[in-house]
């Protein structure tokens, strides 16, 4: 019956409303709006919002009613960063800008980028030691970065790119995350230290998108690369191309989205790894098995069906995104409660994949729940690491072969341990949750793959 009141959430404080604990405890939050019904109240501000618990419900707003959403408050913010590329833009134009681009991230091209990948990470893990402590994080962001980089852009960044992507990313996410549930857009225009670090983040970011872009036009190293496509795509319509603002945004997006999601994705994975030796073990033992003295290639992705176990397991546990939102364009009735026009809507990733009501112990590692059988009997949209429906992720396919690539290379030569301290890693909470610092310690296995190259 349309019209009934939605539960609110308790514990609003005057004109902060919920803000405070959204940013101070932003994990336990969306777990506990979970917990009070499919559609639950609470204010940002003095501004009314409203979060979507329930698969069924979320999967209307993101497939079925798409039409009917735009991305809303939190993708207004990300335009400061991402201006209008396709994680940001809306209707028409975010239609054809997906035309030109879906097809640069599909099959055709993820074998071709796989070559890329396997080749960043051997270099890669070639400068680790027996027994050295690793910063996993870190490694993985240097790997992730220079794979988008290569694969996407055809470009090197070099040392000084690369650390100001490293410098500047985490500001810049950190600081959207902020701006999306801040209780007032004003605190985004005051002279605060923190607003003066996001802008100059955001400088150096452009510094690094006009430098590939620039580096790209002198020498096109790739004609079939992401960034050739965008310089070369025409309007069906009018044959106009893109204009260097609108590759520039595609390029940043790209950048971002594709970078710190697949970096903390396969550190939480070695993360998890390094904490369940037998999970290890058997994961290594099917790469052996199926790979005997090669190295992994993209037809062999498909049948290592444990690998891609225990990458589902990472997405479901560590999703890249704790928390997105939506806004309906027209009065839109949801689980027989209308949402007004305008309205602030949040739906968590991460809360419907830890719910104990859909997975059985939910925060256990337990690859095996994702064999045929037992993943049989899940509830079939209680699983979206990668969003749905037309604004779903561009990227899956890349960032699932960039996974399972990185992944059987590291295992392949080095067994995974926690390191002396044994401190548990725990996730930070900017746009994207990363993992606090994780240090982790590498063994050579003795009869590894490419075990002979570091005697
Ligand atoms: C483990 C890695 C990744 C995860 C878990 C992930 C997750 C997501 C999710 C949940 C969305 C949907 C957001 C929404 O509905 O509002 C999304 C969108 C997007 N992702 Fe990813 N992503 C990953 C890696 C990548 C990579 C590697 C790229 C690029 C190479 C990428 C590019 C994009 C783009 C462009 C969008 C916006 C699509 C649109 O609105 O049309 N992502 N991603």
């Amino acid at each position: 019956m349309p019209g009934t009141q939605i539960p609110s959430m308790p514990g609003g404080y005057p004109f902060l409303g919920h803000a405070l604990q959204l940013r101070a405890r932003p994990l336990e939050f969306v777990q506990a709006l979970r917990k009070r019904g499919a559609i639950v109240a609470f204010r940002l501000g003095t501004m009314d919002a409203y979060a979507v618990n329930h698969p069924d419900l979320i999967r209307q707003m993101l497939v079925t009613d798409a039409k009917s959403f735009v991305k809303g408050r939190m993708f207004e913010k990300g335009r400061l960063v991402a201006r209008n590329g396709l994680f940001t833009s809306e209707g028409d134009f975010h239609l054809r800008q997906r035309r030109i681009i879906q097809p640069l991230l599909r099959r055709a091209h993820i074998q071709q980028y796989t070559a890329t990948m396997r080749e960043l990470a051997h270099a890669q893990v070639e400068t680790w030691r027996d027994g050295q402590d690793i910063r996993m994080d870190r490694e993985l962001f240097d790997l992730s970065l220079a794979t988008v980089t290569r694969g996407l852009f055809s470009t090197r960044l070099g040392e000084d790119g690369t650390a100001a992507v490293c410098r500047s990313l985490p500001v810049l996410l950190e600081g959207l995350g902020r701006r999306a549930v801040a209780p007032v857009d004003l605190l985004d225009k005051l002279p605060t230290v923190m607003n003066y670090r996001f802008a100059r983040a955001l400088a150096q970011m452009h510094r690094v998108i006009e430098d590939i872009i620039a580096d790209h036009r002198i020498r096109p190293a790739s004609s079939e690369d992401l960034l050739a496509a965008l310089l070369a795509a025409r309007d069906e319509q009018t044959g106009e191309g893109m204009s260097d603002e609108q590759v520039y945004d595609e390029v940043v997006t790209m950048l971002i989205a594709g970078t710190e999601t697949t970096a903390g994705a396969l550190s939480w994975a070695c993360y998890l790894l390094s904490r369940h030796p037998h999970i290890q073990d058997r994961l290594q033992a099917e790469l052996d098995a199926h790979l005997g003295d090669r190295d992994v290639a993209f037809d062999d992705l498909a049948q290592l069906p444990f690998l891609q176990q225990v990458i589902a397991e990472t997405l479901r546990l560590h999703p890249s995104t704790w928390m997105l939102m939506r806004s309906p364009v027209t009065d839109i009735t949801l689980g027989g409660h209308i949402l007004p026009a305008g309205a602030i809507v949040l739906f968590s990733i991460y809360a419907l994949q830890r719910d104990p009501s859909l997975y059985p112990h939910p925060d256990v590692f337990d690859p095996d729940r994702w064999s045929p059988e037992r993943a049989a009997q899940l509830h079939k949209d209680a699983y979206i690491p990668f969003g749905a429906g037309i604004r779903g992720c561009a990227g899956e396919q890349f960032a699932r072969a960039e996974m399972a690539v990185i992944l059987s290379v590291i295992l392949r030569r080095y067994t995974l341990h926690p390191d002396a301290s044994g401190r548990p890693a725990r996730p930070i909470v900017r746009l994207i949750p990363m993992p606090s610092a994780m240090p982790l310690t590498v063994h050579r296995r003795p009869h590894g793959r490419g075990s002979q190259e570091f005697r």
